[in-house]
């Protein structure tokens, strides 16, 4: 059994590797069959309400939370640039949209078009005397578009284009990470029989590949422009566009616009990053409008089981798709399609962007603030385990029952504070039939990211408060008087374990909010 284990962790990281780009691994679904009928079935329905029972190690409803909490937010997926979600989208008609290039000429095949024209400056080149081109498109209707998460435009080699490979050609294919035109040509040819416009993707600032500069959208302007006197490429041959292939590979975002790019010198750099940094935050992006009913996401694991074994003890920081099996490829493909062609249903109505959001809003300070508070060097311990125990009982308020009241030496008298506080959000959804029989695969999904995370948050935070209460520290629930709370002792472990919980669980969240 030991054996066993140790065998496929080895298994599981030689098909992680690069070394799942051997088809003899990667054909093999064999060897992974164990996994996809143990990750099928999350372990998230657990009904008992024990506070010290934690989330199994593989599971993802928080990743799945966290990254769709920050669609089309540039610092979010600056900071975790591994794109695992695919969202069909569109983008409304009168949105404009803005090319530069080193001619007059219309693209006649798939090119990059940005949403600030900041970003598109930068590839309006030509001399001084001629100046350059400056495309403006609006959207004559609405544009379908696909749009990949993550940094999917920072053309690294190490996993940014992930998701985009498995569209565009099927596998992860990371030596060609910087084959931007046929990327473009075959993303496009892909999508052309599902009516898919174009594909939104994100480096300095947001940019939409578009597959046909006839299609859907008409142009505004094709201007002359004062060029800064910046030659070179971007000529009729260049693709002059937001992302066009640079020559050398790209580290990072800030190194690519302020040492590798052709703008180096001139405020074009900064204009781009400033203008990203408007879509830093919630809302993000607005002038791209996704459809998070048929959102696909790589960290489902019951639709993507091959990746669990990749991730495991892994930062997310370090998740990508090597090791997906050709199987789950064709089931992420098949859900796609379907999104486009047959979608099953129009979804229920709810607005899944708004409950993330509420959810966020209500811990996301107040998780910061419990650290600042347990940090203090005050001196006096008790002090501060009494402002910590303020703070969670203002994020419990809500869910603490008139009826539970400390009782026995365990903390189960608080099991249904615990399951008020993690089932309030979402559990209307549940017990409503004529709601939950109309989610789509995907609002599953985000359903069951909404519980998993919040049953954590309430877990962690109603299991410290219990703790406070057991010695007297909530003078809303009086105790006993005859004990006499240990401050020194509360205070270390509750740094301990909220510590800990933000290593294991939040980390991944909190740390790209606020
Ligand atoms: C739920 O968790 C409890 C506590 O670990 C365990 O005893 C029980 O078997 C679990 N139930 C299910 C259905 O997994
Ligand atoms: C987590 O996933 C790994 C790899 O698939 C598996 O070996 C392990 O048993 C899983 N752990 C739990 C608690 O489900
Ligand atoms: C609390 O202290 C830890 C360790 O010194 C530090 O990493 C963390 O940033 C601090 N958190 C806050 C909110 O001050």
């Amino acid at each position: 059994m030991h054996q066993t284990t140790i065998l496929s962790a080895v298994l599981a990281s030689a098909l992680c590797s690069r070394a799942a780009q051997i088809p003899f691994f990667a054909a093999d679904s064999g060897l992974l069959a164990d996994c996809s009928s143990q990750c099928s079935s999350p372990a998230t329905k657990n009904d008992s309400w024990n506070l010290n029972v934690k989330p199994s190690v593989n599971t993802t409803g928080h990743l799945v939370f966290d990254t769709v909490s920050s669609l089309l937010q540039h610092w979010p997926n600056t900071r975790y640039r591994n794109g695992h979600n695919i969202v069909p989208g569109i983008v409304p008609v009168g949105t404009l949209l803005y090319h530069g290039r080193g001619d007059s000429n219309l693209p006649t095949i798939p090119e990059w078009t940005a949403t600030d024209p900041e970003h598109s400056y930068i590839f309006c080149r030509g001399s001084s005397e001629a100046g350059c081109w400056h495309l403006t498109l609006v959207a004559a209707r609405p544009l379908r578009v696909l749009y990949f998460d993550g940094s999917s435009a920072a053309k690294m080699k190490d996993d940014p284009m992930d998701t985009q490979d498995i569209v565009g050609w099927g596998e992860v294919l990371p030596e060609r990470y910087f084959e931007e035109r046929i990327r473009a040509v075959d993303l496009c040819n892909w999508g052309k029989p599902l009516g898919i416009d174009g594909y939104a993707r994100m480096e300095m600032d947001f940019e939409i590949v578009l597959c046909d500069f006839t299609a859907g959208v008409e142009v505004v302007s094709m201007a002359n422009l004062a060029s800064q006197g910046r030659g070179g490429p971007g000529g009729p041959s260049g693709p002059g566009g937001p992302g066009r292939p640079r020559p050398s590979d790209v580290s990072g975002l800030s190194d690519s616009v302020f040492t590798n790019g052709p703008f180096e010198t001139t405020a074009g750099g900064f204009d781009v990053i400033h203008s990203g940094s408007w879509h830093n935050r919630y809302p993000g992006d607005r002038r791209i409008k996704l459809d998070l009913t048929q959102l696909v996401s790589f960290y489902d694991t019951a639709l993507v089981p091959s990746l669990v074994p990749c991730r495991l003890n892994l930062e997310c920081w370090d998740h990508r798709l090597l090791g997906i099996t050709p199987a789950d490829v064709a089931a992420v493909m098949a859900r796609l399609t379907q999104a486009y062609t047959s979608p099953l249903q129009p979804g229920s109505g709810i607005d899944w962007d708004t409950l993330f959001k509420v959810i966020v809003d209500r811990y996301e300070d107040r998780f910061e603030m419990v650290q600042y508070v347990l940090n203090s060097t005050s001196g006096n311990v008790l002090a501060t385990a009494k402002n910590t125990m303020s703070l969670f009982r203002v994020m419990l308020q809500p869910y603490i029952l008139h009826a539970a009241v400390p009782a026995g030496s365990d903390n189960a008298w608080a099991a249904p504070v615990f399951k008020f506080c993690a089932t309030s959000h979402t559990e209307y959804i549940r017990r409503s039939p004529s709601l939950f029989n109309k989610l789509t695969p995907s609002e599953e999904l985000l359903l069951n990211a909404v519980e998993e995370t919040n049953r954590e948050i309430c877990r962690v935070v109603v299991r410290t408060w219990v703790q406070g209460v057991a010695v007297g520290l909530d003078d809303a629930l009086p105790v006993d008087s005859s004990t006499h709370p240990n401050g020194e002792a509360l205070v270390g472990r509750w740094k301990a374990d909220i510590e800990h919980h933000h290593n294991q669980f939040i980390r991944c969240m909190w740390a790209v909010h606020g």
